[in-house]
């Protein structure tokens, strides 16, 4: 029996620990394909036990590496990763919703797969729960937890950059967790005048403002410029959480996540059972 496992597109919290503990099971019939995608095109595939050194199962990222592969997608891409990909019985791929697609275009082509969720996005649309999402939120929340403090004592606001560049959950789970006073998940909530209102009426009643917004949707220097116009006597700080939302240490919902998800990819190889994906779904692990 080979095994190959990979980890594709932005790293997230809990992959280690998948690749520990599948490491442990199956020893020297477990591979790594370092990279990801771009790895299985190009070939770069070791047992997984030599990379396992370079990481802590309890550490963020990915000890066999990360990559985002436009040529996976491209025929002559796909094509070599297939070649490469045909040599094992099972290929694991952790990832979320655009590796899950990879995932898939493998399986269609003869290759049986497991699909793990793991993304900070948490945007696998298959399953409720995608490994990285709660150390991510956890970040987010520290941030503002260790920063507002500062921001009250001189009635600022704080605006927070949250990742997720094509999925909004992030900013929005941090906005509820920490009731923030206004949230920008889209191009539709750039309202200047509506934000600087809420500025300057916290500013008035002696309060700090904090504001969540998605990454990618306007620069921060146009942000801060069009706001403080309108609101000349606040202070505007922009706070981008950036990498610790994903470098963090995984939080133990994370690394208890990610033991289930490893525990199910074994049961599914030592079943032989067919390409499969292990989602959370109606608070429940499952295999779909
Ligand atoms: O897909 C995970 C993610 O962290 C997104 O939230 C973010 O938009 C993106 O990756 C950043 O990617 P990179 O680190 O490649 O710039």
């Amino acid at each position: 029996m080979k095994i190959l496992i990979l980890t594709s597109g932005g790293d997230a919290p809990g992959m280690n620990k998948v690749i520990a503990i599948m490491q442990k099971k199956f020893k020297n019939s477990l591979y790594a394909c370092e990279e990801g995608f771009k790895g299985l095109i190009e070939g770069k595939i070791a047992l997984a036990s030599t990379f396992s050194p370079l990481a802590s199962e309890d550490d963020a990222g990915s000890c066999i590496r990360s990559s985002r592969c436009p040529e996976f997608k491209t025929r002559r891409g796909f094509k070599k990763a297939l070649e490469n990909a045909r040599r094992f019985d099972y290929v694991v791929v952790l990832g979320g919703n655009g590796s899950y697609k990879g995932c898939c275009e493998l399986n269609e082509n003869g290759v049986k797969t497991i699909f793990i969720p793991s993304t900070i996005d948490n945007d696998v649309k298959i399953s409720d729960y995608s490994q990285g999402f709660d150390t991510a939120l956890n970040a987010c929340q520290y941030v503002i937890k260790n920063t507002m403090p500062s921001m009250a004592a001189f009635k600022r606001c704080a605006i927070y950059e949250v990742m997720g560049r094509e999925c909004p959950l992030l900013a929005q789970k941090t906005q509820e967790k920490m009731n923030c006073n206004y949230l920008i998940s889209s191009q539709k909530d750039i309202d200047f005048e509506k934000i600087s209102n809420i500025i300057n009426e916290n500013y008035g009643q002696n309060l700090a403002t904090s504001i969540i917004i998605k990454e990618r949707l306007i620069s921060s220097e146009e942000l801060i410029s069009k706001l403080s116009i309108l609101s000349p006597n606040v202070g505007i700080k922009y706070i981008q959480v950036g990498y610790l939302q994903r470098g963090g240490k995984p939080t133990k919902k994370e690394l208890y996540f990610a033991k289930k998800f490893a525990q199910l990819a074994i049961k599914i190889i030592k079943e032989n059972k067919k390409s499969r994906a292990i989602i959370y779904k109606n608070n429940a692990f499952q295999i779909y």
